[in-house]
Parts: structure tokens; C-alpha cells; sequence
């Protein structure tokens, strides 16, 4: 039987070939995501979605598109889906994990090396001709190796920034719900979050967004932080309150931040954008040409094996798959 597809933002071309092959597939035509209603009129005749972090997936669209099966998303984190509610309506769920693992541990290694080393503000400097010549006073960062780096979040992508900085002969602390193995085998210990963020000199978030972790960094926990501190957010922008992340840096409460992902994205909270001592990133943590290749073939697999009633490689709700 041949389905039909909405693949809700043009992704790379061996994705949407391997799509083609179990039937017919729609793309966005728009270079940006599709407004709530445009989702609705272009997904209602189709039995499965290729779905971007872009996109809100909830009951009131799936109400409006009850033949929708399945919902691949084009990503690692599912905070933009109901996965509750498409459980219970027994549409099936998977994402995009492993394949992106690597090239957002490289975006959090870059972004504790830009802000640490001044890298964007230095680069500045030179590129408007203001660079006086060598000073031994000038653009005085803080070291990274041999420092304390806390991962929040003890996942994939946390493992790998630990595995990284290991180069850099960090010593990493970990705060997750659970003891993880794979984390103690390299010797990280694993801390409470108040003893994570009173300790590290690098603290790296790697947890999804979720009602538990929604906000897990506001002023109180910014305050336990060392005013040498690097904050690093590659996760989703609404583990931090960025309100008061702007005040913290603004204030010199911390020594910088970099950020791959904001609370309210493309919009930032006012102030960020002055800032010396923030690094800004367009949200491009799996954005490499191999990854996003990857990605888009396992979600188009992942999408005909659901559209075809089978469980897919990457479930994001088992339960729906018995
Ligand atoms: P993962 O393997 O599921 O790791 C997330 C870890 O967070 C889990 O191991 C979990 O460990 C921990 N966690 C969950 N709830 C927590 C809580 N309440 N408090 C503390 N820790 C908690 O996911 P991943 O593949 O590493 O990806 C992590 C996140 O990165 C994704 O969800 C996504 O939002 C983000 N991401 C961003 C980009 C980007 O472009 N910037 C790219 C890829 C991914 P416990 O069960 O022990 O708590
Ligand atoms: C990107 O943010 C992802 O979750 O894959
Ligand atoms: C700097 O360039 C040095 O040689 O120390």
C-alpha cells in the first residue's frame, strides 16, 4: 500500500528519496517552518509526519488530523510532541538519537573553548581593525584543562562532552536522576546539582526539557556558581531561566555562557545580544553535513516502519508497541 507523507521542512535528499519509496511525499515549500494552520491543511490527508523540533505536535493538531499514524521527528529531543496524548491515540512516535550524538558534543566543546578563550569577542577585535598588537594584559580568558567540568544530564551527549574533555584532563562531576556505569567506568562522579554547580568551572547542560527540568538553572542555582564559571546550554533553552542568565552575566556573577539553544527561539531575552561575554549559536548542534544526512535517513525509516504498523528502530513511546 502506498502512504502519504508531510515532511514539515526540507531536509537532506536521501531522506526524502528513501521516504519516496513506500509513497507519496509532500515538503514544506516554505524556507521556514509552517504556521499551526499551514501544518493542519498540508498533514490532514496524510498517515505519517516527518516532523522538526519546530513544530508543535498536540492534541489540537492531532485532533484536526485523525488520520495521522505516526510522527518521526527530525530530532533527538521530542519536547515539541505529545507523546502522552499520541500514546493514548495509539499513534506511533520515534526520534533521532546516536547519530547526532558526536557533532553536539563537538558544539559544546566549542562553545567552553569560545567562551573561555574570548574566541567571538577576540575575533572581533581583529576583524574591525581595533587590534592594537600583543599586549600581555589583553583578552585574558580562563584556562580549560585540568579544570572541573559538571555535565547535567548523564545521557548520550553528556557522555561524550565527558569522553572530550577527558583530552583536556577535566574532571568531570555528573547530576542525573540515576547512576550511570558507562559515566563512573571514566571516572566521573556523580554529585548532587548544588555540588555540581558550587564545584565546576564548566557546567554543561545535556538533559531533555521536560516538566522536571524546566528551569533546573534560575538565579538561585546561577548564584551557586563560581563568578569564573562557563555555562554551557546545548540541550533546550528552557532548562534556564534566561532572564536571569542575562542579569548573572551582565552583572559579571559569571564569567560567560554559551548558548546553542534559547528559551524562546529565534527570539532572544532582552539584553542577551549586547553581551561580551555570551557566545550566541543559531541552534546548530547536529547541523554538520554527514549528520543531518544520518538523520534523515533514520527518520524516514523509522517513519515507513510505523506508517506500515511495525515498531520503529527508535521508539519514542514503546508502550504504544506492546
Ligand atoms: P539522552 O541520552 O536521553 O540523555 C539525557 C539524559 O538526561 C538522560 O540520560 C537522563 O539521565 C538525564 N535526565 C533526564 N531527566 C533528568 C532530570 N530531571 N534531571 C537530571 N537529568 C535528567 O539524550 P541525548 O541524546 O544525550 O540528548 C540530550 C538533549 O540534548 C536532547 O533531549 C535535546 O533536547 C538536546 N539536543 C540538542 C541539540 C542541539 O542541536 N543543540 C542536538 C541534539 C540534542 P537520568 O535518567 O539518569 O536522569
Ligand atoms: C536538536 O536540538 C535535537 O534535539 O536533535
Ligand atoms: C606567544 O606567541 C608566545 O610565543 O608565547
Amino acid at each position: 500500500m502506498a502512504y502519504s507523507f508531510l515532511v514539515t521542512r526540507s531536509i537532506p535528499t536521501v531522506g526524502l528519496d528513501r521516504l519516496r519509496s513506500g509513497g507519496s511525499v509532500k515538503v514544506n515549500p516554505y524556507d521556514r517552518p509552517m504556521t499551526a494552520d499551514e501544518l493542519v491543511m498540508a498533514a490532514a490527508d496524510c498517515d505519517g509526519i516527518l516532523s522538526m523540533l519546530t513544530d508543535r505536535i498536540d492534541s489540537a493538531f492531532l485532533d484536526r488530523c485523525p488520520r495521522v499514524k505516526a510522527i518521526s521527528n527530525y530530532a533527538v529531543g521530542f519536547n515539541n510532541i505529545d507523546v502522552a496524548e499520541c500514546t493514548r491515540r495509539g499513534i506511533g512516535v520515534s526520534n533521532t538519537p546516536d547519530v547526532l550524538t558526536n557533532a553536539t558534543a563537538e558544539i559544546a566543546m566549542g562553545l567552553m573553548l569560545a567562551c573561555a578563550r574570548r574566541l567571538v569577542e577576540a575575533d572581533g577585535v581583529v576583524r574591525t581593525g581595533q587590534w592594537r598588537g600583543w599586549a600581555p594584559l589583553d583578552y585574558l580568558g580562563v584556562d580549560m584543562v585540568g579544570k572541573v567540568l559538571g555535565i547535567v544530564g548523564a545521557g548520550r551527549i553528556g557522555l561524550r562532552v565527558a569522553k572530550m574533555a577527558a583530552g583536556f584532563d577535566m574532571q568531570v562531576r555528573y547530576y542525573s536522576r540515576s547512576s550511570h556505569p558507562e559515566f563512573d567506568q571514566i571516572g566521573a562522579v556523580r554529585v548532587d546539582l548544588e555540588r555540581l554547580l558550587r564545584e565546576a568551572d564548566f557546567v554543561s547542560l545535556h538533559a531533555p526539557l521536560t516538566d522536571q527540568t524546566r528551569h533546573i538553572i534560575g538565579a538561585k542555582q546561577l548564584a551557586m556558581m563560581k563568578p569564573t564559571a562557563v555555562f554551557i546550554n546545548t540541550a533546550r533553552g528552557a532548562l534556564v531561566d534566561e532572564q536571569a542568565l542575562v542579569e548573572a552575566l551582565r552583572e559579571n556573577r559569571i564569567f560567560a555562557a554559551g548558548l546553542d539553544v534559547f528559551e524562546h527561539e529565534p527570539v532572544l531575552s532582552a539584553g542577551l545580544a549586547s553581551l561580551k561575554n555570551a557566545v550566541l549559536l543559531p541552534h546548530i548542534g547536529s547541523a554538520t553535513t554527514a549528520t543531518r544526512g544520518e538523520m534523515a535517513v533514520m527518520a524516514a525509516e523509522d517513519l515507513l516502519a510505523m506508517t506500515s504498523g511495525k515498531r520503529p528502530v527508535h521508539p519514542v513511546n514503546p508502550r504504544r508497541w506492546g
